[in-house]
């Protein structure tokens, strides 16, 4: 069990909570390559997603796992909602609330949107992102796709590239990473790099070729052009030839380095479509695949807390 009722970040587990969610995790990725991939976990629970931004991966992710666990599970389509009749976030969580979720998983573009409606709601709430500052989720799929990887998650070195300013995958990495005591590198131009973040303990640079140099794994970011209001890189296309991963690049890394990308991919961008889906060296898919038996380990954990309190009364 997690001494949380929520899951609205990284920045709030310890090393020993993140070890339990990928364990278990690890028996949902063997369960999930079976035939049989149900189980009753969540039987009787209901889970509501609402994702007020677009989602493709993140939001099939949670569907899948919460069905896989045997929970009744609505999308709520937020475009069509009443926020565009003007209701307040808020009142959306309070009107859904009086309808008894169990789970509520939530992606909003706002920073910090997420631990504000958990604070209102009586269920458990699970962030899927919000604005720019985390997405533990995420985070936690990249760790267990390290380990099966690398055999482990510590004394790694982890370079993280790309548009590190607009991106919570970005954040939520470094924290986690940082806390299971690897080396993170963040590599980036000026622009896109957000400005004190060395006092989290990381390196920093704007050339791959030295942040490449020895790395274990490479973690590439979209170009969030949608978070962007001009100005921040030169070109695409010079964009590509500095900071585009390509496997001229990649040779700066370990021979064994892997290759991973959060989705959705900008081929030609950040990344050379060819190195993407070469299954040598890219564990793009595998990432997608750790995506549900991770949120199936966190709706799990987050579950037994929610029927402890069904038998004590009380919230541990
Ligand atoms: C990420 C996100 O939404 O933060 N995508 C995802 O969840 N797989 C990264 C991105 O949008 O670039």
């Amino acid at each position: 069990m997690l001494q949380h009722r929520h899951l609205l970040g990284i920045e709030g587990l310890s090393k020993a909570e993140i070890t339990t969610i990928l364990d278990l995790a690890e028996l949902y990725a063997k369960q999930n390559r079976s035939a049989n991939k149900h189980s009753k976990v969540l039987s009787g629970m209901t889970q509501v997603n609402m994702f007020f931004e677009a989602s493709t991966r993140t939001q099939a992710s949670f569907e899948i796992a919460g069905k896989r666990l045997g929970a009744d599970v609505m999308n709520m389509q937020m475009s069509a909602s009443s926020i565009t009749k003007g209701e307040t976030l808020i009142d959306t969580a309070m009107t859904l609330n009086a309808m008894h979720p169990d789970l509520l998983v939530v992606r909003h573009p706002h920073s910090g949107a997420v631990a504000l409606l958990a604070e209102k709601v009586n269920c458990a709430v699970l962030n899927a992102g919000d604005g720019r500052h985390e997405h533990p989720t995420q985070a936690l799929l990249d760790a267990l796709t390290i380990r099966r990887a690398k055999g482990r998650l510590h004394r790694l070195t982890i370079a993280i590239c790309g548009d590190i300013a607009h991106s919570r995958v970005a954040r939520s990495n470094l924290l986690l990473l940082g806390k299971m005591e690897n080396r993170v590198r963040l590599i980036g131009p000026r622009s896109l790099m957000p400005s004190g973040i060395e006092q989290l303990g990381v390196e920093v640079t704007d050339d791959m070729a030295a942040g490449l140099a020895g790395a274990d794994v490479v973690m590439m970011l979209r170009l969030q052009k949608e978070r962007m209001d001009g100005g921040f890189i030169p070109s695409e296309r010079e964009y590509y030839h500095r900071w585009g991963l390509d496997a001229a690049k990649l040779a700066h890394a370990k021979p064994d380095a892997i290759v991973m990308h959060p989705g959705p991919m900008n081929r030609g961008v950040e990344i050379d479509g060819v190195l993407a889906d070469d299954i040598n060296r890219s564990v793009i898919q595998e990432q997608v695949e750790m995506g549900v038996a991770v949120r199936m380990a966190v709706m799990d954990l987050l579950a037994r807390g929610l029927r402890a309190k069904d038998d004590t009364g009380v919230m541990v």
